[in-house]
């Protein structure tokens, strides 16, 4: 299945407030927890979102499935502005968007038999009658890789990996045209990680859905997608087809996300003279710099300059269609005195995209 060029989702200036912040945290203000984020999502794509915890991602997924209330920015879906509509988004909407989120336990009744995980939407939404349910219930199962048999067991008499199959019937049975896959699989192990990962690999290649798969795990996100969205401190810092965001990451926020995981090295020894290369020790103040002016990752990273401290920088385009927010690429993608491919970090890294090489 190709990806096509057309936009399916259109997420602009998206900023999400929490009122206060949650009940646990002793400072209760209001919490910014995303800041004018930018993406699309095309038709039968798979775009990867990453970054730490606490960086927005599950809250840009809850904004698409209408769960945050959006303070600002609007999100398109095929023509239709969906935050114009406050709460009241249209049966059509909330069929073509579903969701499969960690812990498929928490969603399924336990003392419902997992048909009806199925069937209770079906109905919700109006399709066929309770025979033509079942039907469909047994051939969304079929399609997932469970059997009649399992159609009439409760969820506890289900395994992880068969559950997560259940949760995944349950919204392809409703014909969406894009997932929101919120750490779908994390909690599995390795295997059934990859069992999952390459049954909505092929889910996709025969329906042309999308997904947006949020995801703190690096080696997954790699495996899945084909562009990756990285996010810190809730804002989009950089956004890449995935051979580039891996091969050549420019961000020095995605350096160091890259550079501490084994998706990219393998080995400990590497791993580390890699991170200390992107990833200062902290002797600057807090990790993240919210609500100033200047860039969130200025105490952290290890290219700092002057400007970074009272300019916000902005998500450019660069020449080759990769998107980063930081003070090394210059006003046209053009990377600035000091960028990081003069610096030392990782030469293959930085500013292969610029206009000035290649
Ligand atoms: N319901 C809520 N009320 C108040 N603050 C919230 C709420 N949900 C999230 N937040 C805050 O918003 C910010 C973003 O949270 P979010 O859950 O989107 O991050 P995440 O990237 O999904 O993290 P994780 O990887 O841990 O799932 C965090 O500062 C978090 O504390
Ligand atoms: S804007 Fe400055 S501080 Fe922020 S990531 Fe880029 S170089 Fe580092
Ligand atoms: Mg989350």
């Amino acid at each position: 299945m190709s990806v096509s060029q057309e936009r399916l989702l259109s997420v602009r200036d998206l900023t999400v407030t929490y009122e206060s912040g949650r009940a646990m945290q002793w400072r209760r203000s209001p919490v910014k927890a995303i800041d004018g984020v930018s993406f699309d999502v095309r038709p039968g794509e798979t775009l990867g979102l990453v970054g730490e915890s606490g960086s927005g991602k599950s809250t840009i997924g809850r904004s698409i499935l209408r769960l945050a209330d959006v303070s600002g920015g609007t999100i398109d879906f095929d023509g239709l502005d969906v935050t114009a509509l406050g709460r009241r988004t249209p049966l059509s909407y909330r069929r073509a968007v579903q969701a499969v989120f960690q812990d498929p336990a928490s969603s399924l009744n336990p003392r419902h038999v997992v048909s009806t995980a199925v069937t209770t939407p079906l109905r919700r939404h109006g399709v066929g009658d309770a025979a033509a349910r079942e039907e469909a219930a047994a051939a969304a199962f079929e399609r997932v890789g469970l059997s009649r048999a399992h159609l009439s067991r409760l969820p506890s008499e289900l395994s992880g990996g068969q559950r997560q199959r259940v949760a995944i019937a349950r919204a392809l049975a409703l014909e969406p045209r894009l997932i929101v896959c919120d750490e779908a699989v994390s909690a599995l192990d390795v295997s059934t990680q990859s069992q999952i990962i390459n049954l909505l690999a092929d889910l996709q290649e025969s329906t042309g859905m999308s997904y947006l798969f949020v995801t703190h795990d690096l080696r997954i996100v790699r495996h899945i997608s084909h562009r990756v969205a990285v996010m810190h401190a809730g804002r989009l810092v950089e956004l890449a087809p995935v051979e580039q965001l891996f091969d050549s990451p420019r961000h020095p926020y995605t350096r160091s996300l890259l550079a501490a995981s084994p998706a990219t090295h393998p080995t400990g020894r590497e791993r580390r003279r890699s991170h200390r290369a992107n990833y200062r020790p902290n002797h600057h103040g807090p990790e993240i710099v919210r609500g100033e002016e200047g860039c969130p990752f200025r105490n952290r990273c290890a290219s700092v300059m002057e400007v970074c401290r009272t300019k916000t920088p902005p998500l450019r385009e660069l020449a080759d269609g990769g998107r980063v927010a930081c003070h090394l690429y210059g006003e046209e993608g053009r990377t600035v005195e000091g960028g990081p491919h003069r610096g030392k970090g990782r030469g293959k890294g930085g500013g292969r995209g610029s206009t000035g090489e290649g």
